[in-house]
């Protein structure tokens, strides 16, 4: 399905500016590559640091330890940069810091057929400062928390808007010219490699491969047994119809416990066939009820979560493409507007700034996907160009006059290691500047806008940049920000976002805006595929209901091949039994309802678990144990800070 140059073309400018020597090697190239392979002077250099950083293990000290092997690291960054991936690979294995894998995940230097991250580790080390916050926020958020949170900095961007006018104090309230409808989509993240009949309950980090197994000697019969059946090549054709496959007897494999079918498993991505159900189940509730949508939002992604072993450059750029042309082709002239996740990228998660001189590792990505876009004909030409220019994020004005600004949230993700450089400065990326330009534009013309991006701050996110994009959500709210949409948790979720002065922030008065967190199709995490929409007041782009659809995963383990069946699951609006007026909208206010309300009775919180699964088998009791005792705190958290304090205080 992708193109072949497109995909050569990607990667040669990948290869460029990584340094991956492209095929054939140059004499000249060939030449340094052996020098410094033999030179023994290389192994003295590794096996002193291997010594060092060995010796940071036996520290009672962790959080000590674990900052002396970033002065380590910064140091032989500054020597010998190219001796850093060696050796810490070397000594993470010697040691057994992590198993093998994920040493070379961690600190190898990534090849075409698999990714590592030692590349982003050295320019995160030549930036950060070690012994500063930098050094105690990676020790505590990305090493096991090896040191104790650090304080986070006070930092404010209130410099880069106007004082807040009387009139921008309050909602408009809504219109009476009626609603539109807006669809959501998030988290297909298509498993290209899913097998039919491999693995689906695994002892690796995603099953449903042919490299998957389950390491435990299970004996006897696997629960299935007798009545998984499955079909081989199954497709939803061009008009939508369903074709079934042939007839496969998944128990004539051996060293299989739990064989994958057709459709999907809980500990697995998203087969494409799973991809194209949920396109067209979306297609088919549209045209039996005689529901339009102006346009798509889709939070993002499209890769599969596999060990970054498995992960090659090739599989990266493919499930992007095949993503998005699976959704031009159906969705045809429908317009969406996407953003980028954590495993969209190559490697995962990483982002430099635009400033940094590494950035140009991942600029291929953007142009790339912003090249398509452009070519789908979602983003115009200069929106397209704003987005080659800030990472994939855009604005865009739609026919009714709503701004939809898009965001790369890579830039306060706890897994990019960029983001650990200058950690306290608030705006690295200078993508919460142009959201604010944006904003204030809006605001003078008394626009509404949507904002969208991939990843929910509270969860995941790094502190400094949550505050930060907090204080932004809460100087243009409720007047400006007329919704917030995230994914990435793959569950179905919302959070409040609380005016922050005042002694008890947490209450009806303080609640300001609102992020929906939209269900993943990407059962993975135990949870039914899903899809919403949205109906959306026509004047204000306030949100009046939010229609939730599932497919019930576990009924494709035994339908003998047939397609999955969707069900509507539960509409916002009247879910949870609150008075609300039906022309006022569903906002911070209604949800803060809902919010005390999952605080104060088990019941509700049961309710809110099931939907955040969609009625899956894998879902939380609430009656019955401890895993539903933060959800207040999620829904009542917009920044990590937020939600921590939240949790330590349960
Ligand atoms: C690492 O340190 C331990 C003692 O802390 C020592 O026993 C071991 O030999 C060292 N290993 C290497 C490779 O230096
Ligand atoms: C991990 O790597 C080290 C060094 O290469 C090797 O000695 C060891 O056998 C490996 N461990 C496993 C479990 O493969
Ligand atoms: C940030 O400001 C608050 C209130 O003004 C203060 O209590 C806190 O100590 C400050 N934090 C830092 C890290 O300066
Ligand atoms: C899945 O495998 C684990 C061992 O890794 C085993 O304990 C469990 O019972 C298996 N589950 C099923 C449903 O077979
Ligand atoms: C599984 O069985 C093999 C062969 O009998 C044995 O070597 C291995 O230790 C067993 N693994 C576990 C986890 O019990
Ligand atoms: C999924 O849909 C795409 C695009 O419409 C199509 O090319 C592909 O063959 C379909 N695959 C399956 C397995 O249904
Ligand atoms: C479908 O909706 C359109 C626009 O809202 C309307 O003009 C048309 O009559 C409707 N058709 C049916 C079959 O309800
Ligand atoms: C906070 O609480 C103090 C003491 O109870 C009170 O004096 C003050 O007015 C309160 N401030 C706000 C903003 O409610
Ligand atoms: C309602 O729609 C009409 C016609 O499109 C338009 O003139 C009017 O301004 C709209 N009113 C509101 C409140 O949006
Ligand atoms: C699947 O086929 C078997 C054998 O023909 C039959 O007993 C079973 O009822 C079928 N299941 C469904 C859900 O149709
Ligand atoms: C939500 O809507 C209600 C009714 O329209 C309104 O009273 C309330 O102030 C609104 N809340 C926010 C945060 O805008
Ligand atoms: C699927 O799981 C749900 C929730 O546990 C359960 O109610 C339903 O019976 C299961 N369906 C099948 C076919 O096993």
């Amino acid at each position: 399905m992708i193109a072949t140059n497109i995909l050569l073309n990607a990667l040669l400018i990948w290869q460029t500016v990584t340094g991956i020597p492209a095929d054939p090697v140059d004499e000249d190239n060939l030449q340094t590559l052996l020098e410094t392979e033999n030179a023994i002077a290389d192994e003295t250099i590794i096996a002193d640091i291997v010594t060092q950083l060995n010796q940071t293990m036996s520290y009672e000290d962790h959080c000590g330890g674990c900052i002396d092997r970033l002065i380590i690291g910064k140091s032989l960054a500054a020597a010998r940069e190219d001796m850093v991936a060696p050796a810490f690979t070397m000594w993470c294995k010697l040691s057994q810091f992590y198993d093998n894998d994920t040493c070379v995940q961690q600190y190898g230097i990534s090849t075409v057929n698999g990714s590592s991250l030692g590349s982003n580790f050295v320019d995160m080390l030549g930036g950060m400062d070690p012994t500063g916050y930098d050094g105690l926020l990676y020790c505590h958020y990305y090493e096991n928390n090896n040191c104790p949170k650090p304080e986070t900095p006070n930092v404010t961007v209130s410099h880069l808007w106007p004082p807040k006018s009387p009139e921008h104090m309050s909602a408009p309230e809504p219109g009476n010219n009626g609603t539109f409808n807006v669809l959501h989509i998030s988290d297909i993240n298509i498993q290209l490699d899913y097998a039919i009949g491999s693995e689906s309950n695994c002892t690796d980090a995603l099953c449903c491969s042919s490299h998957s197994h389950n390491n435990q000697n299970l004996t006897g019969t696997s629960p299935y047994n007798g009545y998984w059946n499955s079909y081989y090549n199954s497709y939803f054709a061009e008009n939508g119809s369903y074709v079934q496959g042939s007839y496969i007897d998944v128990f004539n494999m051996s060293n299989v416990w739990t064989p994958a079918t057709t459709f999907g498993n809980y500990n697995c991505d998203t087969p494409e066939v799973l991809v194209n159900s949920t396109l067209e189940n979306i297609l088919e509730y549209s045209r039996q009820n005689n529901i339009t949508y102006d346009f798509t939002l889709f939070t993002g992604g499209m890769g599969d979560s596999d060990l970054a072993k498995y992960l090659s450059f090739e599989d990266a750029v493919s499930s992007d493409m095949t993503v998005f042309n699976i959704l031009k082709d159906r969705l045809g002239k429908l317009p969406v507007f996407p953003v980028i996740g954590n495993q969209d990228s190559y490697p995962h998660g990483q982002l430099a700034p635009l400033t940094s001189n590494v950035e140009s590792k991942f600029s291929w990505n953007y142009n790339l996907l912003s090249n398509l876009w452009e070519e789908f004909g979602w983003l115009n030409a200069e929106q397209a160009q704003q987005a080659r220019e800030h990472y994939t994020g855009y604005a865009v004005e739609t026919q009714l006059g709503l701004k939809v600004i898009a965001l790369n949230s890579n830039a306060w993700f706890n897994k990019n290691m960029y983001s650990y450089v200058n950690a306290s400065q608030p705006d690295n990326f200078g993508q919460f500047s142009f959201l604010i330009e944006e904003l204030v534009a809006s605001e003078a013309k008394n626009q509404r806008v949507w904002i969208v991006a991939h990843i929910p701050p509270a969860f995941t996110g790094l502190p400094v940049p949550s505050n930060v994009f907090s204080q932004i959500v809460e100087r243009f709210s409720p007047s400006t920000i007329a919704g917030i949409f995230f994914g990435h948790t793959h569950e179905d979720q919302f959070e409040i976002v609380y005016a922050s002065s005042g002694n008890d922030t947490k209450s009806v008065e303080n609640a300001l805006n609102q992020a929906y967190i939209a269900p993943s199709v990407s059962p993975l995490g135990g949870v039914n595929p899903a899809w919403r929409f949205y109906q959306v007041d026509k004047a204000t782009f306030s949100i009046m209901n939010v229609h939730n659809y599932y497919s019930p995963l576990n009924s494709t383990f035994t339908s003998n091949g047939t397609k999955p069946t969707w069900f509507h699951e539960y509409s916002s609006r009247y879910a949870y039994n609150i008075s609300w007026p039906t022309t006022s909208p569903l906002n911070a206010t209604y949800w803060h309802l809902v919010a005390e309300q999952i605080g104060s009775s088990v019941a509700v919180r049961q309710k809110y678990e099931q939907f955040a699964k969609r009625q899956s088998p894998y879902g939380s009791d609430c009656y019955n144990s401890k895993e539903c005792d933060y959800d207040y705190c999620f829904v009542t958290s917009f920044t990590v800070d937020e939600y921590e304090t939240c949790v330590a205080a349960q």
